[in-house]
């Protein structure tokens, strides 16, 4: 048998980095990669296992399965269609999979893989992925890889770009505490099979949207312009946590589902500036569990200093089972909230306008609002959220996971937070608030 490669893809077969993406732009060779170098693996490594990955079974049939059929020689393994696992006379495997729901990865709860590869990476929620990469182990000696490919764009797309694009340039090894990765980009034209098999294709791609063709043409990873908050930037406004000062005005937001407790905690000074300084996002939270987890999070005194707790009016809607709001048994556990009813587009007007920098009295061209790099998730969907298509003033309601902490964010800029007070009496006032503040500062271990 006979196979050539192009020069990126034998980059990817040579790579030996414990995580390893190639990724760019469609038809740069990825998938086809992935195919010859699990067949070398399962050649080289007798009993070796692997398995490749996309979410669902009808897009591994109507891609990578198919081209295995054509590529792999049936000299040396046979494939079977009902458990879609090519078999080798080694004793290799290479075995395809999916995984569509966040139940799913528990299907690979007790196996065990030499190289697990993904391809469409960013098909796949960062949560599938790392239980998924867990299942690479084993005793055999043998390399233990986790290789992916992909295109950018998709729900993963902002995790999958935060693990391998932006920590290092690209062919660069980035080393961490989970080992070592590194990103292989592809272009269309360094794919010298399909340029001249089919020299039309990249005028084909020229007909997508500007953004597709971004991602899918030219590979590349920056596709803010369809992003929401395109004045969202990690270098302005994501903070390290500091000691927030004692006269700040402290106020909390929350949206509240069975789904997901989102909830921010935000202090402002006597300027207006905003630090949001604390998240708590947890799902499947019955209301009960909702407020002790809120309450657990900070001690009574903060909670007492807390001006309001935003929340979005269908918290006041009465429910069937138990004829009380959710607002009401907050309320009933000591969470008082404050309903915030104006538009959803009113409401993300404000969020943009406390997250566009501005000039203060001092000359800082800094934003109304900064987060501490605690905050998780608010940091991952702020950036993620796209325009609605059918109302780009509107985000996008898909993914629901990422709207959370955007609409909980909104509630805080839409309730109209006051500046903190200007303390007058420093002597008396200050003294007795620092000594409160030093054990918030404690507590909350800035
Ligand atoms: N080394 C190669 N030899 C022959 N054909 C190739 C080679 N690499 C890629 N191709 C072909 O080029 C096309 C695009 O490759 P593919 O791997 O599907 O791209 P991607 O996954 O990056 O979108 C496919 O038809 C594939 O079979
Ligand atoms: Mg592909």
């Amino acid at each position: 048998m006979e196979i050539k490669i192009t020069q990126k893809q034998k980059q990817f077969l040579q790579a030996t980095e414990q995580e390893v993406l190639f990724g760019g732009a469609a038809g740069g060779g990825k998938s086809y990669g992935q195919l010859i170098d699990a067949l070398l693996f399962a050649v080289k490594y007798q009993k070796s296992k692997q398995l490749i990955l996309r979410r669902t079974y009808p897009e591994l049939e109507k891609s990578i399965i198919r081209t295995s059929l054509e590529l792999y020689p049936r000299e040396i393994a046979t494939y079977q269609s009902t458990g879609h696992i090519w078999k080798f006379q080694n004793g290799s495997v290479i075995e395809f999979g999916n995984c569509d729901t966040e139940q799913d990865v528990y299907k690979y709860q007790s196996a065990e893989y030499d190289i697990i590869r993904f391809d469409e990476l960013t098909h796949f929620t960062k949560e599938m992925y790392t239980y998924l990469i867990s299942r690479v182990r084993g005793t055999n000696g043998y390399p233990k890889q986790v290789k992916s490919s992909t295109n950018p764009g998709g729900v993963g797309h902002h995790w999958v770009k935060e693990r391998f694009i932006d920590p290092m340039p690209p062919l660069t090894v980035y080393n961490s505490s989970a080992g070592s990765r590194i990103f292989i980009p592809s272009k269309v034209n360094d794919n010298v099979f399909l340029m001249k098999n089919d020299p039309e294709y990249s005028k084909r791609l020229k007909n997508l949207s500007k953004q597709d063709q971004k991602a899918l043409l030219y590979g590349d990873w920056n596709l803010d312009e369809g992003a929401y908050f395109d004045e969202f930037k990690p270098e302005v406004h994501v903070i390290k946590p500091h000691k927030l000062n004692d006269s700040d005005r402290l106020y909390m937001s929350l949206d509240y589902g069975l789904d997901m407790l989102a909830c921010y905690w935000y202090s402002v000074d006597t300027q207006g500036y905003v630090t949001v300084y604390r998240e708590l996002y947890q799902p499947n939270l019955i209301i009960d569990d909702a407020a002790k987890a809120i309450k657990r999070a900070m001690k009574q005194h903060e909670l007492e200093r807390i001006t309001s707790i935003f929340a979005p009016k269908d918290l006041w809607n009465r429910r069937q089972e138990t004829g009380k709001s959710v607002m009401q048994r907050f309320a009933e556990l000591g969470i008082y909230l404050e309903r915030v009813s104006n538009g959803r587009e009113a409401g993300w007007y404000e969020v943009k306008r406390y997250l566009r920098p501005q000039g203060d009295v001092f000359g800082n061209n800094r934003p109304k609002l900064q987060i501490f790099n605690t905050c998780r998730n608010l940091i991952r969907t702020l950036p993620a959220v796209r325009h609605d298509d059918k109302n780009p003033n509107d985000i996008a309601n898909t993914p629901h996971e990422l709207t959370h902490a955007p609409d909980a964010l909104r509630y805080f800029c839409d309730g109209l937070p006051l500046p903190a007070e200007p303390l007058l009496d420093n002597k008396t006032n200050m003294l007795s608030f620092d000594d409160e503040m030093e054990e918030f500062n404690d507590f909350n271990g800035f």
